[in-house]
């Protein structure tokens, strides 16, 4: 079982006195990656793979190191499978990107997800032709994978799922959806923006094609991210811009590209976020994605359990916290969520989100409402003793 004590005593920002429950927005970073990040700036501060200098060399081999460790976390099988971009929302645009596209594909995509990984599509759509399907989910965000068995045929080339819906906090069965799109020679990519930080990632078990994840979700710096690719996709998939860095050789007439990851990696990259998402891979090793996964659910049942039994509290996503991440969206009945998350700052020093949480097509269609609601999400520095807290600070609200 993870030690929460103990870890959080490597975010020192956790003693400035706000209880921290907008972790699914962006999470906190500890001190080893701080640290790792001022290593950089401090020990060795110079650009990578272009210099034969000692602190060219060191920040390569830093680089690399961080590459490979961001790999090892998610299963892949080795540095050439994980692009460094700068967050989810570009590792979707890269491959919505590279594709060639004609009016007679089929894009399958779903009703719960996030605007990056929906408008990329609809662009795709107005430029290009091709069909957008979108399958649509249970109110609390549960897929009967018969609808994902009806759209995706043989002109599907893509299906595009996240993994966690970043308000309802459901898990989506990637695996199984990707054994469907896959028997139908469609690609698959998933939004692992959500999944990652959270649950036990394996590429190879899950058979995907394509995951996009954002490291300033999962204790890393913000700007640093991953696109991973199958060793299948590796050729075709082209980077989304190239210029220095990206080539093995360039004549007056022509370029080659270099080998992958470099070949995604154009001009001088975010050298101490990528070292520092490495760093943050390393954490979360150290204290175990099971032990993570186990939190999350103790965390997630309170969580539910407190709001579920308040009075004039509506709480979204599946009722079951075996379903879900550490994720709750709520509303105070006649209260508008951003007044809410203002109360709960401005008087309980709680900080959640408030909103449409970039999800309009699931606040249009699930909901029928687009103002959007409350969210508290944790993470593993969170204690049950705050989301106790939270629970009475909403009670107290609702009743007023
Ligand atoms: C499910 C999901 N997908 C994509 C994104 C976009 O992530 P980023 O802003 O890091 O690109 C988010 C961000 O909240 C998200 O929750």
């Amino acid at each position: 079982m993870l030690d929460v004590e103990s870890i959080r005593r490597d975010f020192p920002i956790l003693n400035k006195g706000v209880i921290y429950l907008d972790s699914a927005a962006s999470s906190l970073t500890p001190e080893q990656v701080v640290l790792k990040e001022m290593e950089f700036y401090r020990e060795y501060r110079a650009n990578v793979e272009r210099g034969v200098h000692r602190f060219s060399q060191r920040a390569s081999e830093e680089y690399e190191n961080a590459h490979d460790e961001v790999a090892r976390f998610i299963g892949a099988k080795g540095r050439e499978n994980v692009a460094m971009i700068s967050n989810t929302t570009e590792g979707i645009n890269l491959v919505a990107n590279s594709m060639d596209w004609s009016k007679d594909d089929k894009i399958v995509t779903t009703v719960i997800e996030h605007h990056s990984n929906f408008i990329t599509w609809l662009r795709v759509k107005q430029r290009y032709g091709p069909e957008v399907e979108v399958v649509k989910s249970s109110i609390e965000g549960i897929f009967d994978l018969g609808d994902f068995e009806k759209a995706i045929d043989d002109s599907t080339k893509i299906v595009a799922v996240t993994h966690v819906s970043n308000v309802l906090g459901c898990i989506v069965p990637v695996k199984e959806i990707a054994g469907i799109a896959h028997d139908h020679g469609a690609k698959i990519l998933v939004d692992g923006a959500q999944g990652v930080p959270h649950i036990k990632t394996d590429v190879l078990e899950s058979k995907v094609d394509f995951l996009a994840f954002s490291g300033h979700k999962m204790l890393g710096p913000t700007g640093s991210g991953g696109l991973y690719i199958s060793d299948t996709e590796l050729e075709a998939t082209e980077p989304l811009c190239i210029g220095g860095g990206t080539i093995a050789d360039v004549s007056i007439d022509d370029y080659t590209l270099a080998v992958p990851p470099m070949k995604y990696e154009a001009g001088t990259p975010a050298i101490a976020q990528v070292i520092g998402f490495g760093e943050a891979c390393r954490y979360l090793n150290r204290v175990g994605m099971e032990n993570v996964e186990a939190w999350d659910l103790k965390l997630a049942n309170r969580l539910l359990d407190g709001l579920s039994e308040i009075e004039g509290v509506e709480v979204f996503g599946p009722k079951n916290p075996r379903q879900r991440v550490g994720l709750a969206t709520f509303n105070i009945e006649g209260m508008n969520p951003h007044d809410t998350a203002l109360t709960l700052d401005q008087e309980y020093d709680i900080a959640v989100r408030s909103g449409h949480h970039c999800a309009l097509p699931l606040m249009k269609e699930l909901f029928k409402a687009d103002e959007g609601n409350a969210r508290a999400s944790t993470y593993l520095y969170n204690t049950l003793e705050e989301i106790d807290i939270l629970i009475s600070a909403v009670e107290e609200i609702a009743r007023y």
